[in-house]
């Protein structure tokens, strides 16, 4: 028996719900500005997405430069208010790794924020943005001693170090330049957030940061975290300014950044009076979320800072301590939502699967699950591959009137797992040349992009004030030989 439901497929997972209008864009993946016109075409700032397809091609990046720019600003005006009181503000460094190139990192300084790092690499961005080296940190979990310098060089205003190894490899090359080091430890606090819970371990089984936990060195009784303070404070080419930690990502609720925050407090408020120091800044890390699909609900910047704060307030009074500096490290929540992956409808197939396991009286009843295959992929967006991520897409070109169809967007690799879109209700008459966006590709998708099957890395389009400009080329033919070093050198 077939089944071709127009309506909920019992194959698609519970969270999705069949729209109701299928031709709207639904707010929370949307950038500002991302509209439908009269003729029914998606717009960002008034430009239809044929237009970006005639001018850049596809597959592409969109994001809105004022978008994240008002994205930016919103996280550093929630902190600096909610914290205005506790340490005068807040310093928010935008978390490079989520997407970087040289314009966006000259927004983030336009916009009064500064730039997590995490490699060479990207120090030398910041570098050629002209990022003024005090408002630059580097991270790392195994930095060469390249980057250390290239640090050092470059004047950074911190280096979060992860381990006591990496310590004392500082510590060395500071002294050898006869400079000093601002430093962070990044400790493990043995929180662990994802999306609406976290949970809490005294272990920490991961390769960054410090433990925390009482018995994680040699040393009866210390830390490695502490080991960590007490060999940094002797280092005279070390200038330690304070603690840092990272929770998670993609996290909505506020209760894993309190709980973060509320031990790292204490414990920086214990390493001060044991040690007899000062140690002036904490940062508590980026991880963010936000909507990836309808059912995703973030929490707008000023809760999570408020929650944040008051944890702060409260732990520092209760232990008779001035409170320290807080930084933090967003990088999705700034550039997400600022941005849709453009992309080309191709081939389409349906095919028909079973009903799925447990479905009473239904042993012998198949359901269409139509596969729409469009011009990038996995090689432009590695999350759904990664983590199971799911995105959604709507049909850009066009309104359509036609039924909805369960569908796949899939990319045009040649592995099974290239999937863009595991589930979405997409129009019946989706067809080649039909242009679909998804929403939501701002962060971790181009910076993880990559060239497998020889595919060239799509450019990045930003839009401002109704005009459309390349920040980042897509690559060419040419580009993808350049390092080839050709039959003449077999
Ligand atoms: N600070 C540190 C030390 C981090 O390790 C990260 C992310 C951030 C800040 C920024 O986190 P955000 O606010 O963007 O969540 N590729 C994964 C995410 C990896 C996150 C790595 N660290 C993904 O696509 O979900």
């Amino acid at each position: 028996m077939n089944t071709d439901a127009a309506h909920a497929s019992p194959l698609a997972p519970e969270w999705l719900a069949v729209p109701g209008d299928l031709n709207a864009l639904q707010a929370p993946m949307w950038a500002a500005g991302v509209e439908k016109n009269d003729a029914g075409e998606v717009t960002i700032d008034g430009i239809p997405v044929s237009v970006l397809k005639e001018q850049f091609g596809t597959p592409l990046f969109v994001m809105s430069e004022s978008d994240f720019r008002s994205r930016a600003r919103a996280f550093k005006d929630a902190f600096d208010a909610a914290f205005e009181d506790i340490c005068g503000g807040v310093d928010v460094y935008y978390a490079g790794k989520s997407f970087l190139c040289t314009a966006v990192a000259s927004w983030v300084a336009d916009e009064g924020l500064r730039l997590d790092t995490c490699s060479g690499g990207e120090l030398a961005v910041a570098a050629r943005a002209g990022i003024e080296g005090a408002h630059l940190g580097l991270h790392g979990n195994n930095k060469s001693d390249a980057e250390i310098n290239r640090a050092l060089d470059m004047a950074v205003g911190r280096i979060v170090v992860d381990s006591l190894d990496e310590l004392e490899r500082v510590a060395k090359i500071a002294s050898s330049r006869g400079e000093t080091a601002k430093v962070m430890l990044r400790l493990t606090p043995g929180v662990h957030a994802h999306t609406h819970e976290f949970i809490a371990t005294a272990h920490e089984d991961q390769k960054f940061g410090l433990s925390m936990a009482e018995d994680s060195t040699e040393e009866a009784g210390l830390s490695a975290a502490e080991e960590a303070v007490a060999a940094a404070t002797s280092y005279p080419s070390i200038e330690l300014l304070g603690l840092h930690c990272h929770i998670g990502s993609q996290i909505f609720e506020p209760d894993g950044f309190a709980v973060a925050a509320e031990k790292l407090v204490g414990f920086l408020a214990a390493m001060q009076a044991k040690y007899s120091i000062h140690l002036p800044e904490l940062d508590l890390g980026g991880g963010y979320g936000i909507a990836y699909t309808p059912v995703d609900t973030p929490r707008p910047p000023a809760e999570i800072a408020q929650a944040m704060a008051a944890v702060v307030r409260s732990t520092c009074s209760e232990l008779g301590i001035t409170p320290p500096r807080i930084s933090i490290e967003p990088g999705r929540a700034i550039v997400g939502s600022t941005t849709f992956t453009l992309y080309e409808v191709g081939t389409l197939k349906t095919v028909r699967v079973d009903a799925p396991e447990g479905a009473i009286g239904q042993e012998n009843v198949t359901y269409p699950r139509r596969y729409v295959s469009v011009d990038g992929g996995m090689s432009d967006n590695a999350r759904p591959v990664l983590y199971d991520a799911d995105y959604s897409a709507i049909l850009a070109s066009r309104d359509s009137e036609a039924a909805p169809q369960l569908s796949r967007v899939v990319g045009k690799h040649c592995e099974s797992g290239d999937i863009v879109v595991r589930d979405v209700y997409l129009p019946a008459d989706v067809a080649a040349g039909d242009l679909l966006a998804v929403p939501g590709t701002g962060a971790y998708c181009w910076a993880l992009s990559s060239n497998y099957n020889y595919l060239a890395r799509p450019g990045v389009v930003a839009v401002r004030d109704g005009a459309a400009r390349l920040i980042v080329r897509g690559e060419t033919e040419e580009d993808l030989l350049n390092r080839d070093m050709g039959v003449a050198n077999v």
